[in-house]
């Protein structure tokens, strides 16, 4: 049974009249209660989600400052972002979160070489950023690690993005996700496309873990569901707006031909399940090449698995190995050498990576 008890904001205040009023008319809130009611002291006003309990205070009293924030949303058509004070000096603060629909590209060359900077995430998790510049909020790329084995302090949650791509540089890990019959078993080499909006949680890792994860927007909001339970048996919705479907990518190591000459490809299957946003592509070479290209994408991101990279840009040379990443903007001359074996990830959007070879 569902409690009826609701929580209340104490507001305290020497302008009680007025305070009343601006919250009643001003803000939007409805007076429930108010006593004395020849002499009013206290006040109940409801409205958004919360109760407001007024007290009038002496004039001298020395009371902090509350400040609300309401949340709007696109449905939200009549009321407009916008911060009000009332006579005693509360903030109440009307926002909206606008999702971003258009991507930014690199316009500098982002390049990832420092191993050590790691920053504590959540449920325990380690995060090193691979992308600091996020080209206006576009995207976030991480190298996550999880060094603990066994259960791990996660809740049912989901990620308020328009696309999330994880890949899994090393270990062993349990996981849930919403309308899966069964536990996604998730380790080297295999990827999986988070869709929109789609609950999940981290069960329990069997080894260490490594992961890289790549968002967009940048910026975004992790959400609990307290209400379900997962592996979940009756089907849910997630987002219906949303084209892009759940996909666990096994890894296969099923190569196929390249744009790079004397290169292979492992396709992940990430361009159909995210319905064209994107594609994630396994390259791998072990030979001596010197190719120089192009690409006309918005976002083009590597990620060397294992190997070493000679790349050259704008006349500087990069001797990239294992765990380094970059990103490479549009329309800029790029050159790849290998010298023995390299295998890097990447990672292109929209689509498929545009990629031009220069002789
Ligand atoms: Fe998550």
């Amino acid at each position: 049974m569902k409690s009826n008890i609701i929580a209340e904001v104490v507001i305290k205040t020497s302008e009680f009249e007025k305070e009343v009023s601006f919250f009643e008319n001003k803000v939007g809130f409805k007076l429930k209660e108010i006593f004395p009611a020849d002499s009013p002291k206290f006040a109940l006003l409801e409205g958004f989600g919360i109760n407001i309990f007024l007290k009038l205070e002496k004039k001298n009293y020395e009371y902090n400052v509350t400040h609300i924030r309401i949340k709007l949303d696109e449905n939200s058509y009549n009321i407009k972002p916008k911060i009000l004070i009332s006579p005693g000096g509360n903030k109440v603060e009307f926002y909206l979160k606008k999702k971003l629909n258009k991507l930014n590209s690199p316009s500098i060359f982002e390049i990832n070489q420092n191993n050590k900077s790691w920053s504590k995430g959540r449920a325990g998790m380690l995060y090193r950023d691979l992308l600091p510049l996020r080209y206006g909020n576009s995207v976030i790329a991480s190298h996550i690690k999880l060094e603990t084995i066994g259960r791990v302090n996660d809740k049912v949650h989901y990620h308020d993005v328009n696309f999330q791509v994880l890949y899994c540089l090393k270990g062993k890990v349990k996981l849930a996700y919403e309308n899966q019959k069964n536990y996604i078993i998730f380790q080297t080499g295999d990827c999986i496309l988070q869709p929109p909006q789609i609950k999940h949680q981290v069960i329990e890792t069997y080894e260490p873990l490594e992961v890289i994860e790549i968002t967009s927007p940048a910026e975004h909001i992790t959400k609990f569901d307290y209400n379900l339970a997962l592996p979940n048996k009756k089907k849910t919705s997630y987002d219906k707006q949303s084209k892009s479907s759940f996909l666990h990518y096994v890894n296969s190591n099923l190569e196929g031909t390249s744009t790079f000459p004397n290169f292979t490809e492992e396709k992940t299957g990430i361009y159909e399940a995210s319905s064209k946003y994107a594609d994630l592509i396994i390259k791998k070479s072990n030979s001596l090449n010197q190719l120089e290209f192009l690409h006309n994408n918005i976002l083009l991101f590597f990620y060397i698995l294992d190997g070493s990279l000679k790349l050259i840009l704008d006349n500087k040379e990069y001797q990239l190995t294992k765990n380094h990443s970059f990103a490479l903007p549009p329309n800029k001359r790029t050159c790849f050498i290998t010298e023995s074996k390299v295998k890097f990830l990447q990672l292109s959007i929209p689509g498929k990576a545009e990629i031009r070879l220069v002789n």
